[in-house]
This record gives C-alpha cells, structure tokens and sequence, in this order.
C-alpha cells in the first residue's frame, strides 16, 4: 500500500470531551476539511474517547479522515475486564491507536514491558499505532534526555517486525513540554527526532523506515508554531491536544499546514 506522503495531523481529545461533544465537533471539521479541500495538504486523525469512536466513525464515513483511539489492550479476546481488543477497534473502523501516551505512563503506570505488547499487538491487528515517547522535565535536567528516548523506542520496539503492511508512527512528546503552552524550540525536536530515528535503524532498514515510519511532534502545538514542526528534518507531523479541542481553533490550525 503507497505511504501517504502528507503531513501527519493528529488530534488526540483525551478525555476532555462528551460523546455529543465530539460528535459535533468531527461533523465541524469534516466540513471544513472537505470546504477548504484539505484533504489536498494533510492526512487528519481524530481521536476521541472510546465511547465516541463509532458515533465519530459514522460522521468521517467516505471523508478521507481517519479514525484513531487513545489506548488499546494487548490481548485480542478474553478475560481482561474493562479493556479493549485491537480487533473490535478495527471492528469499528479505528485505523490508528495511541500507545504510550506520557499521561497513561504517568496515570495508569504503564510500563515499557505493556507498551511493547500493545505495539505488537495492534501491529499484528492491522492497526498504526502512534507510539508516544518523551521526557520528563527532571530527566531532561539530569541530562537523561536522549538516553530515555532511546530506552522507550527500543524497549516499545522490541521483536516488532514490520510486514508491508505495516505502518508505526513515532511521536516525539516531551511530557513537561504538554499542555504547558509552550512547545519545545524546533530544533531540540528536530535533534530528538534523530535519536529516535538512529535507535530505529537497530531495529529497520532505511528503506523500511522511509516508507512505513513516520516521526511526529506533539506538546502544546498550536497556530502559532505548527509550521515549525511539519516537513522540519524528519519531522512529519503533530500530535495535538488542547489546540484541536475547539472548532475555529483547530480549522485555523489545519489552515497554517
Ligand atoms: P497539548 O497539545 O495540549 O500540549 O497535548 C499534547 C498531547 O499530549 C497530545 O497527545
């Protein structure tokens, strides 16, 4: 399957919005998407709540905008109550799945152990997965920074073998940059992006790594800043949360791409 070459844009709602809420919200930007022809400039993503996914797979139905979730389960059926198989997520029409984010890491205590099986999971469903990598202020203070990004790809990365099938996408988040309002300077994301490409290549070929990876930014992305981190190095993409929460906002966001 060609690789989409457009930038990558992601907007991941977290939990900040109701089924009704996010419903409304994809049926305003499907709108705008398909008015301004964006469709021509970038690939959209939009990731709501689990509870909202089928209401907003429904309004994208023939869009050309993609669906994705927050979190996935590594099994694909069983006795894990309260958790979610890749298999119904594709069911569903979910074709991304967010794995990693900081705030599961932090909240949930999600280990690199559970990342990597949640990665080799979706992969093996046909899902993309957006592994989420970044590090925490202190550890950017203690100089630990490309040493944990390093660590979380390779662990996420263990024993993933890509199919032709395959596509990962790496999103670089630096976890205190997140929410904050201020996004890390383009070029510390552009030298990030180069630690965790040089760590891929233990794991695929160049050629494997051109066609089916791709390496996003996200943490506190806005209007202002979007064109600093689309088409930059190997950047190709962003992950957005609080800028993709609100209609206007997140339309003028897709207008700076
Ligand atoms: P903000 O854009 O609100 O900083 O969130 C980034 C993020 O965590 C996306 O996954």
């Amino acid at each position: 399957m060609p690789v989409k070459k457009l930038p990558l844009l992601v907007a991941n709602w977290k939990m900040n919005l109701s089924v009704k809420e996010s419903v409304v919200l994809s049926k305003n930007l499907c709108e705008a998407y398909i008015k301004n022809k964006f469709q021509e400039r970038l690939s959209l993503v939009l990731c709501p709540t689990f509870p909202a996914l089928s209401g907003v797979a429904e309004v994208i139905k023939k869009k050309n905008v993609s669906l994705g979730a927050q979190d996935v389960f590594w099994k694909t059926q069983g006795p894990y109550t309260g958790e979610v198989s890749p298999r119904v997520l594709v069911e569903i029409g979910v074709e991304y799945v967010i794995i990693g984010h900081s705030e599961r890491r932090q909240f949930l205590k999600e280990t690199d152990a559970m990342i990597q099986q949640k990665l080799l999971a979706s992969l093996s469903e046909g899902l993309k997965p957006i592994l989420c990598v970044g590090e925490t202020f202190a550890e950017r203070q203690s100089g630990q920074k490309d040493l944990v990004i390093a660590r979380q790809v390779s662990s996420a990365l263990n024993g993933v073998v890509l199919t032709p099938e395959s596509h990962l996408i790496i999103a670089y988040e630096p976890v205190w940059v997140i929410g904050s309002g201020q996004a890390v300077e383009p070029r510390e994301a552009s030298e990030t992006a180069l630690v965790i490409y040089q760590t891929m290549l233990d794991f695929f070929s160049p050629k494997a790594l051109k066609s089916q990876v791709s390496i996003i930014y996200g943490g506190s992305v806005d209007p202002t800043n979007i064109h600093y981190f689309v088409g930059q190095g190997l950047l190709s993409g962003v992950l957005v949360g609080g800028a993709s929460l609100e209609d206007k906002r997140f339309i003028n966001l897709m207008n700076k791409l």
